[in-house]
């Protein structure tokens, strides 16, 4: 029997961040508070922030929203949902607690309410002595039961196993991964790669940018408006060369009757990966609400490999993943 493919949850990176996402709280605030509910009723049920989404000004603005809005739920419906953040492994937070600080902070702009604490990347590349003590400092928590589970995030597949064992000694459990996953970000899928070190060792793998920012859904089309700023830079310079793969999910979406986006996202879980699209408008939800009634065969996911195996270009790599 074929085994239930996995969830979607939502990210709430645009939340608070000006700099990609132009966030405005009088611009978005009333939108954002719509789509959590309707994300919600849809069945969304894993929900990602981040300590750094939000700064200056806004600092840990989209922790805060999201602690607003799971707090105005009746409780059997909070009970339900699995709220998660990152905390940044910034150069200043070093040792063994050197996130207790961070890790309060998040917890009461969330309402107290905080089921997940992630490692929001690796810190291999620059500063390798850094990350272990630090999710050392993180399993204490576990352990103390002040949070429940642990997640990491951006990290490659050697270090992972690394981390995996080390933590297993000790018996605390990674409970997810999350990477960039998405038809323009495969990275995780090689050989060897994240999906398979999360397979064997029991690890939820989770897509972020799913939609590759938005480009995955169709919405957006070379010559026409796009958004402005870095998201529109990336986006006149990638959009001429995806035209095959967006036609290939084009086709895949018009025999499902439903949008490109939800072909986007149950992509991610053909492959085992739960799916944390930004959303931040209700409509948005809606190609969720559609993702959760069909699920693409094989075939289709074949097709769609391949297209993307032809692209010559793709999102970039996040710089601080680690091998
Ligand atoms: N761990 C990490 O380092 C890391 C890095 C990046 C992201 N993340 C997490 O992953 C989450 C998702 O990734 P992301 O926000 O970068 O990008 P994404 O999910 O690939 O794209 C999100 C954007 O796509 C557009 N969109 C969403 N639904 C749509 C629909 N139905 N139709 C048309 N457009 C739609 C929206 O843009 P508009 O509103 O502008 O239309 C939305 O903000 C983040 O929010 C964050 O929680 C984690």
């Amino acid at each position: 029997m074929a085994s239930k493919p996995p969830g979607i949850g939502a990210g709430t990176w645009s939340w608070g961040n000006r700099f990609l996402w132009d966030y405005r709280p009088e611009r978005h605030d009333s939108a954002i508070n719509a789509a959590f509910a309707a994300a919600v009723a849809a069945g969304v049920r894993l929900f990602d922030s981040a300590d750094s989404y939000g700064t200056g000004a806004l600092e840990g603005r989209s922790e805060r929203l999201l602690g607003q809005a799971v707090g105005a739920l009746p409780a059997a419906q909070q009970r339900d949902l699995v709220i998660a953040t990152k905390l940044a492994p910034f150069p200043w937070r070093v040792g063994r607690r050197g996130f207790d600080r961070a890790f309060a902070a998040s917890r009461a702009r969330l309402g107290g309410r905080l089921d997940r604490v992630q490692l929001h990347w690796s810190t291999a590349r620059y500063a390798p002595w850094q990350e272990g003590p630090l999710l050392q400092g993180l399993s204490d928590l576990l352990e103390a039961e002040v949070v429940p589970q642990l997640g990491i995030s951006n990290m490659g597949p050697r270090r992972l196993r690394r981390w995996h064992g080390e933590l297993q000694r000790r018996g605390v459990a990674i409970t997810s991964l999350q990477v960039q996953l998405s038809l323009l970000a495969r990275e995780a899928l090689a050989p060897g790669g994240v999906r398979d070190v999360c397979a064997e060792l029991g690890i939820e793998l989770i897509a972020y940018s799913p939609l590759a920012l938005g480009l995955l859904s169709g919405r957006w089309q070379t010559g026409g408006a796009l958004p402005s700023g870095a998201r529109g830079s990336l986006f006149r310079r990638l959009l001429p060369g995806i035209s095959p793969l967006l036609e290939e999910m084009a086709a895949v979406a018009a025999e499902h009757w439903v949008e490109t986006t939800s072909v986007a996202l149950n992509w991610c879980r053909a492959h085992g990966a739960t799916p944390i699209p930004g959303l931040r408008r209700p409509d948005q939800v809606e190609a969720v609400r559609q993702s959760f009634r069909w699920m693409m065969d094989s075939e289709e996911r074949q097709r769609l490999d391949h297209a993307a195996a032809m692209l010559q270009n793709g999102m970039p790599a996040n710089p601080f993943s680690s091998s």
